[in-house]
Formats: structure tokens, C-alpha cells, sequence
């Protein structure tokens, strides 16, 4: 079939054919330890779920305004400022279908053909094809395991040519955990308004950072609206990820052509969830601290278990929740070796060990695999028992 050059650059999301892979076998009736998906394992709350519920009983079934109702474009900034410092206005927030879309949208408005984007990597997997699928080129500048996989300001401004628009930094990232504190965070701004680039942070994951770190924005820091565009969601903050509801802040033009792409394609976000994360976002936060004292539970527990596996590596993650080893000495040719690459080593690990997770090649970072612990200590358990069988008899395995 003949289709576009424009959907052809890109390729369905390699998390999404994992999972996919995984809900496969799990249908065959077959025990998978999955460390696949990268969504909260926790129900979302109930509040949020009661004001979803009085929505439909109070028939707010119906379209709404584009960019989002007026109550959630206020909730929104409020939310950001008293949380993360911000001082945004109800003009200056549109309201997504998700993260990703508020992504997408922005990305789409501010680049085109010739233009480049700076990316760190690992980065998360939709990036490279987002800038892609807009026409313009991702320019990748490596983050390292020595430094926490903290996006650095020197590698940035190295990588700054006359055809940069963009530079995403993704903090806390997917899929390394790495964060990018505030100083350097500032120093990635002082760069970019220099060189009259956007700075697009990617906070979806703002809210689970490990001691001593602390959420932070970098829409905090003085003078910086000219240049930031803020992409946040109430995915994982709030365990709500199938309600689909992100959001976008930004200055006020930016904002009115990301709501013209909302105009022509999705019209709006659903009118339910909008209402659920109106609750997210005017209601308690006590349900936060809960997640992440979890979440802290389960980093150390993987953590240690991979570490424990001979010749394998792994930093600590300083948010999100994902580990992210180095294996790179089960691959190649060598005597250790399993397996060439990451893809097929993962293919091994979910036909043979039954433990579902994520290439590094996916992330731009061959050597690496992606483990989620979003699920529970038990079943992280489980999968580290079977990977540490897996690894311990790997000539049997192959
Ligand atoms: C780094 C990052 N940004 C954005 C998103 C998008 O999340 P959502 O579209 O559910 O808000 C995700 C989801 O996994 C993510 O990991």
C-alpha cells in the first residue's frame, strides 16, 4: 500500500509492541513477570474517580472547549504553582489528550523540514518520531551512567547549530530515571535564550524523585517564560493514565496554535476525564507520598537484584520508575554473549525466562534493557529469580 513519507519515518512505538508481545503469551495462559509497561500499577484514587462519575450523572457528556473548560485551564496553573513555583495564567495552559499529545502539538507547531531538535539519550521513545513525523531532524547528545544520566548544558550548547528550534529535556527521564537538577537545569535555559531556542521540559514524572531530590520546575526560574514550554500529564502522578488528560504551558501564541491543531483533529479532550483531573488538580495530594514511598521500596529491591547478576550493572534512578542496567556483557560474539543485541536478548528473556521488558535500542541505547517497577514487590521478585536463572545458565538458555 502506498502511504505518506511522512508516516513512513516512523515506527510503531517499541514499548507498545513489547507490551503487545507480552499480552500474547499472557492470553496463551502463560505466568509472565512484566516489566514492560510504563504506567503505574496503583488505581486511581477514588475522589478523582467519583468526580468522573458525577460528571456523567450530571450529563457534562457533551463537547467542551477546544483548549479544555475553563475551570481545568485555571486548576491547571494553580496546580503548577503551587507545586512547582510557576506563574501561569489560564491563557497560557491547553489542555491534552495526554502527555504525548501536548508533545505532538508543540512539537508540530514549532518545527518543520531542515529544523533540528536536540534530544538526550536514552530518551524516551516517542520523541525521535514525534520531531520526525513534524519534517525536522532529532540531534542525539549522550547522557552517561558516570553522571546519573543527567543531561548536561555543555553537551547541549555543543550540539547547537543555526538550525536548532528545540532542545527537550526530560526530567525525571524515561528511561533512565536520570534528573537534571536545578543549576544545570538553568544553565540549559541561559543557553537557549542566548541562542533564541525553545526549552521544552518534559515534567511527567515530576513527582516521584528520590531523597534528596524534590520536584522541581524550570518554569521556577526567573524570566524563563519566553522560552519554556512545560509538558505535564496526570498519568503518572495521579495513576490515571488511561483518562488521557496532559497539558501544555507556555506563552500565550504558542498555546492559541497548539489549540488550532486541537481545533482540526481531536476537538477536545474527553469532557469526563477533564472533570476527573479538575478533581486531581484542585483535591489533596495525599495520595502521592503512598506511590513513591512504594516506588522506593521496589527501586531498591530491583536495583540490588540487578546488581547482584554477574556483569551486570545498574545506576540508581533519581525519578521515575524505571531501572535501567547496562548488559552489554551478555552481548556480541564473546564467550558470555547470549545474544547480538538487546532486541534479541529481550526476545529470549520473554520466550524462554518469561520476564517482559524493553531494549535499550529502543531508547536509543544499545547495551541497556528497561525494566519498569511499576508492579509489585512480589512479582518484582519473581521476575529478578527468573532473569538471575536466566543469566546464571545462559549457554543452556540459547
Ligand atoms: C517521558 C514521558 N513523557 C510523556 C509521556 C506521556 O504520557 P501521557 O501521554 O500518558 O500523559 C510518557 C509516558 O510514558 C513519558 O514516559
Amino acid at each position: 500500500m502506498q502511504l505518506t513519507n511522512r508516516i513512513n519515518r516512523i515506527q510503531t512505538s517499541p514499548t507498545a509492541l513489547v507490551i503487545s508481545a507480552a499480552e500474547q503469551l499472557k492470553a496463551k495462559g502463560v505466568d509472565i513477570a512484566d516489566f514492560g509497561p510504563g504506567e503505574p500499577d496503583f488505581p486511581t484514587p477514588d475522589h478523582i474517580k467519583k468526580a468522573a462519575i458525577k460528571a456523567i450523572e450530571e450529563n457534562r457528556t457533551r463537547y467542551t472547549p477546544t483548549g479544555g473548560i475553563a475551570p481545568l485551564r485555571e486548576a491547571i496553573p494553580a496546580w503548577h504553582s503551587r507545586e512547582l513555583g510557576s506563574t501561569y495564567t489560564p491563557k497560557e495552559c491547553a489542555v491534552t489528550v495526554g502527555g504525548k499529545h501536548a508533545i505532538f502539538n508543540a512539537i508540530c507547531v514549532l518545527v518543520q523540514a531542515g529544523d533540528e531538535v536536540i534530544l538526550p539519550a536514552p530518551y524516551w521513545v516517542s520523541f525521535p518520531d514525534i520531531i520526525k513525523y513534524a519534517g525536522a531532524t532529532p540531534v542525539i547528545v549522550q547522557t552517561r551512567p558516570d553522571s546519573g544520566f543527567s543531561a548536561k548544558a555543555a553537551d547541549v550548547e555543543k550540539a547547537i547549530t543555526a538550525k536548532t528550534k528545540v532542545v527537550i529535556i526530560n526530567s525525571p527521564s524515561n528511561p533512565t530515571g536520570g534528573v537534571v537538577d536545578g543549576a544545570e537545569f538553568e544553565r540549559i535555559l541561559a543557553i537557549c535564550k542566548k541562542r533564541n531556542i525553545w526549552l521544552m521540559a518534559d515534567e511527567c514524572y515530576s513527582h516521584f524523585v528520590y531523597a534528596p531530590h524534590k520536584p522541581f520546575s524550570i518554569a521556577s526560574a526567573k524570566d524563563s517564560k519566553e522560552h519554556v514550554i512545560i509538558i505535564g500529564s496526570v498519568s503518572k502522578t495521579f495513576a490515571m493514565t488511561g483518562w488521557r488528560i496532559g497539558y501544555a504551558l507556555a506563552p500565550e501564541p504558542l498555546i492559541q496554535a497548539i489549540i488550532k491543531i486541537q481545533s482540526q483533529s481531536t476537538s477536545n479532550p474527553t469532557s469526563i476525564a477533564q472533570y476527573a483531573a479538575l478533581e486531581a488538580m484542585r483535591g489533596t495530594m495525599d495520595t502521592v507520598p503512598p506511590m513513591l514511598a512504594e516506588y522506593t521500596k521496589r527501586r531498591k529491591r530491583i536495583v540490588e537484584g540487578l546488581r547482584a547478576i554477574s556483569g551486570v550493572s545498574c545506576e540508581w534512578p533519581a525519578g521515575a520508575f524505571y531501572a535501567f542496567p547496562n548488559i552489554s556483557a551478555y552481548l556480541g560474539e564473546g564467550k558470555n554473549s547470549l545474544a547480538k543485541t538487546c532486541t534479541e536478548l529481550s526476545k529470549l528473556l520473554l520466550e524462554k525466562a518469561h520476564v517482559a521488558l524493553v531494549p535499550g535500542e529502543a531508547f536509543g541505547a544499545p547495551g541497556f534493557l528497561r525494566l519498569s517497577y511499576a508492579t509489585s514487590l512480589e512479582r518484582i521478585d519473581e521476575g529478578l529469580r527468573r532473569l538471575e536463572n536466566f543469566f546464571a545458565h545462559a549457554e543452556a538458555a540459547v
